[in-house]
C-alpha cells in the first residue's frame, strides 16, 4: 500500500476542467454540445504575438531563462502597469510564472500552515480554497452576495480578521460571478487594513482589462501604503487569449520577490523562453485585438443576461466584468449540480454548478459567455425547452 502525504487528500480541483472533459466525451459520441462551461476566450491569440514566439525560436531562444522571467519582459510588465494604473513598479519585483495559478499556489504556500487563517472569496475561483486546505491553514470564506452585485463588503472582510489571519485573497473582476468592486469599497477596505499591518493581500486582477459600461479597474497597487504587503496577480491568459501558452505574473512586495523566485526555481525553473517573447509582443504591440474582444464580450454579456432572465426560475444580475454570468437558479427547484448535469446531458449545454466555486455557490450556475451570440441564443433556447 502506498503511503501518501495526508495533505494530498485535502487538495481540491477546478471542476470546469471536468465539465470540459465530459463535454468533449459527449461530443465524441456525436452529441451536439454548446460549451458555456470553460473560462477561456474563444478568440485566437493575435498573429503578431504568435509571430514573436516563432521568431524567438528561430533566433535561438530555446534555453533556460532567469527563473523570474527575462528582464525585457519584466520591464514591459512594469511599463504596462504604469500606462494602465499609473503606478511605478520595479521590474525586479515582478515574477513571471507559467500562468496566473502558480502565483496563487506560491502565495498561499508562503503564508499557509496549520494554525494560520487565510480568507478567500466564496463563491470564488476554486483553486484558492483548494490550496489553502492543502497548506493546512484554516480557510475563512468572504461571502459574496447577489444583492451586493457579488462585491465584497469591506466591513465584513475587516470584521473577520483575527490574530491568526495571514493572507486575504480578493478578486475583481471576479470569477465565477463577473462581480466588480467599486472604488469606495476598496478605499474602505484599505483604510481598515491600516489597523492590521501583519496581514498580506493577494489581489487577483487577471480580468483587469474586462470591464463594461464605463467601469474602471481599481488596482490594489494604486494604494501606496499597502505596497509592502500586496501581491498583485495578472497575466496574459484572458486578456490576449493565451490560456494555453501558460504565462502570468505577479508584482510582489520587495521582501517576497526573491522567495517567489526561489519557489519557481524549485518548481518549474522558468517559463518557456519563446512564450516570454510572445508576452513582450502582447504588451508592447497594438491593443486593437484586446479592444475588439472586450467589445464582443460586452455584446454577448447583454444578450446572455437578458436571455437568462427570460428562463423560468432564473434570475441574473448584470455582471460588470470578466466573461461570466452567474444566475440564481433556485426558482427551477433543482440544486446547482443536478441542473448542471441535466443541461449537459439533456440540452447539450455545458455550464458549471455554483457549488464548484464554494458552499455559497449553491443556487447558482456559471455561464461563460466566451462563445458566439448565435450559440448563446441557441443554448438558451435549448435550456428553455429542456426545463419545460
Ligand atoms: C480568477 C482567476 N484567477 C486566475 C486564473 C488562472 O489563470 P491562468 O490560466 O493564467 O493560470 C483564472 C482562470 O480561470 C481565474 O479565473
Amino acid at each position: 500500500m502506498l503511503k501518501l502525504a495526508e495533505n494530498l487528500s485535502r487538495l481540491g480541483t477546478e471542476t470546469a476542467f471536468e465539465v470540459l472533459a465530459r463535454a468533449a466525451a459527449l461530443e465524441a459520441q456525436g452529441q451536439s454540445i454548446i460549451n458555456l462551461g470553460i473560462g477561456q476566450p474563444d478568440f485566437k491569440t493575435p498573429d503578431h504575438i504568435v509571430e514573436a514566439a516563432i521568431q524567438a525560436l528561430r533566433d535561438g531562444h530555446h534555453g533556460y531563462t532567469p527563473a523570474n522571467g527575462i528582464l525585457p519582459l519584466r520591464e514591459a510588465v512594469a511599463a504596462d502597469l504604469h500606462r494602465r494604473h499609473g503606478v511605478e513598479v520595479n521590474p525586479d519585483h515582478v515574477v513571471v510564472q507559467p500562468g496566473g495559478k502558480p502565483t496563487m499556489f506560491f502565495a498561499i504556500l508562503m503564508f499557509g500552515e496549520p494554525g494560520a487563517e487565510i480568507m478567500y472569496p466564496d463563491p470564488g475561483f476554486p483553486i484558492y480554497k483548494s490550496v489553502i486546505d492543502y497548506s493546512g491553514a484554516k480557510a475563512v470564506p468572504i461571502v459574496l452576495r447577489e444583492e451586493n452585485g457579488f462585491a465584497f463588503s469591506a466591513e465584513e472582510v475587516l470584521s473577520q480578521i483575527t490574530a491568526k489571519t495571514r493572507l486575504i485573497i480578493l478578486n475583481s473582476p471576479a470569477n465565477p460571478t463577473g462581480g466588480t468592486v467599486a472604488k469606495a469599497e476598496w478605499d474602505r477596505l484599505v483604510d481598515g487594513l491600516a489597523a492590521h499591518p501583519d496581514v498580506a493581500i493577494l489581489s487577483d486582477e487577471i480580468y483587469s482589462r474586462m470591464l463594461y459600461e464605463g467601469r474602471e479597474h481599481v488596482s490594489l497597487l494604486q494604494y501606496g501604503d499597502l505596497r509592502d504587503r500586496i501581491i498583485m496577480l495578472d497575466g496574459w491568459s484572458k486578456t490576449y487569449a493565451m490560456t494555453g501558452w501558460r504565462l502570468g505574473y505577479a508584482v510582489w512586495p520587495e521582501a517576497l520577490a526573491e522567495r517567489a523566485t526561489r519557489l519557481a526555481v524549485n518548481c518549474h525553473s522558468c517559463v518557456n523562453a519563446p512564450t516570454q517573447f510572445a508576452g513582450i509582443a502582447a504588451l508592447e504591440g497594438p491593443q486593437d485585438a484586446v479592444h475588439d474582444m472586450v467589445s464582443a464580450f460586452d455584446e454577448r454579456r447583454r444578450v446572455i443576461v437578458s436571455e437568462l432572465n427570460q428562463i423560468a426560475g432564473f434570475r441574473c444580475v448584470d455582471p460588470g466584468g470578466a466573461f461570466y454570468a452567474f444566475p440564481n437558479i433556485e426558482g427551477t427547484g433543482l440544486d446547482a449540480r443536478t441542473l448542471q448535469d441535466k443541461l449537459l446531458t439533456e440540452a447539450g449545454v455545458a455550464t458549471v454548478a455554483g457549488t464548484s466555486f464554494g458552499d455559497y455557490g449553491e443556487g447558482y450556475i456559471r455561464f461563460s459567455y466566451a462563445n458566439s451570440v448565435e450559440n448563446i441564443r441557441d443554448a438558451i433556447a435549448r435550456i428553455k425547452q429542456c426545463l419545460q
